[in-house]
């Protein structure tokens, strides 16, 4: 099977998923668009021009719609995160831009005959997730977004930090939105062999704060340097790979939950086929009260920009 991405939006974000790809010889094929002509173009030049120095080689096409027709996987990165409200941490600010270039871009995809996997990472990538979802009436379970991967991530970097372990030894999801309204479920958190809620006593830890770490961490990095990538488009990498190789991972990302109509980050089993099961959490009371309180925050949101 020739793997074939398509990368939608080549800024910061988009820019870093395709080196990624193309360093690592992710795809055989790699369709990179942005409205940037010029840009985009030297991209694919640059691309070529590491090709020399790489195990690997990707055929690289440029603003192709027609060429999506036969992708495994498109990533949108569009976005402008200029307009991004980092003094409040709110990802909603870029939903006026982002969702109008959405609705541009989904039915190029659309008509293009593209029936592959949607990976959003686009912001705030839960409204704009089902947004992709509804233009390009592409099965619900082919279209999701990096929500609260991400998220889990940062939660697990925070959590072994205060551990002295390697990030990748805890266990665990961030749920919800892909923003304020997120949360720590730690009652699905280990490490070293034992739940958080336990470690946290014996180590002293403080879960508020190590929640507010994992939340806020995005807005960290982007204080730093103006916009955050490398976590995301790893994150997005990831995702693509588990659906080329039909890896059947569990990944908290951004899927259509039908107890909520709406999109919010749930561990899933992803694989080829997208979405193929979900998996069913044991969460305490307050747990499952913070997730209707995302969900409601998203749907109020998706309903006023669906239009
Ligand atoms: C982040 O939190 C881009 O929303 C993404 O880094």
């Amino acid at each position: 099977m020739t793997r074939k991405i398509g990368v939608i939006g080549m800024g910061h974000v988009g820019s870093t998923v395709a080196h990624y790809i193309v360093a690592n010889g992710f795809a055989d094929d790699l369709v990179l668009i942005d409205k940037n002509e010029a840009k985009v173009t030297a991209d694919a030049i640059d691309f070529r021009e590491a090709m020399p120095n790489l195990p690997f080689h990707t055929n690289i096409t440029v603003n192709d719609y027609a060429a999506l027709k036969d992708a495994n996987v498109i990533i949108s990165a569009l976005g402008n995160i200029r307009l991004n409200d980092g003094a409040n941490e709110d990802r909603f600010s870029e939903l006026a831009y982002n969702s109008e270039q959405v609705k541009e871009v989904a039915p190029r995809i659309r008509d293009s005959g593209f029936n592959g996997i949607i990976i959003a990472i686009t912001n705030p990538v839960d409204v704009i997730t089902q947004l992709y979802q509804q233009i390009t009436g592409l099965p619900k379970k082919h279209v999701i977004g990096t929500g609260t991967l991400l998220d889990s991530a940062r939660m697990k970097r925070a959590v072994a930090e205060k551990l002295g372990i390697d990030s990748r030894s805890v266990t665990g999801y961030n749920l919800g939105e892909h923003g304020n309204s997120q949360f720590t479920a730690w009652s699905t958190v280990r490490a070293l062999d034992q739940p958080l809620t336990e470690l946290a006593e014996t180590k002293g830890l403080d879960l508020e704060a190590l929640d507010n770490e994992a939340r806020h961490g995005g807005y960290a990095v982007f204080k730093g340097k103006g916009y955050t990538n490398y976590g995301v488009a790893t994150a997005a990498v990831r995702l693509a790979n588990v659906v080329l190789s039909d890896a059947k991972t569990v990944l908290p990302v951004s899927n259509y939950r039908p107890e909520y109509d709406v999109y919010l980050s749930h561990p899933v089993i992803v694989g080829r086929d997208g979405v193929i099961a979900d998996v069913p959490l044991q969460l305490t009371d307050a747990e499952l009260e913070k997730l209707q309180n995302s969900a409601d925050f998203i749907k109020e949101n998706y309903e006023k920009y669906k239009n």
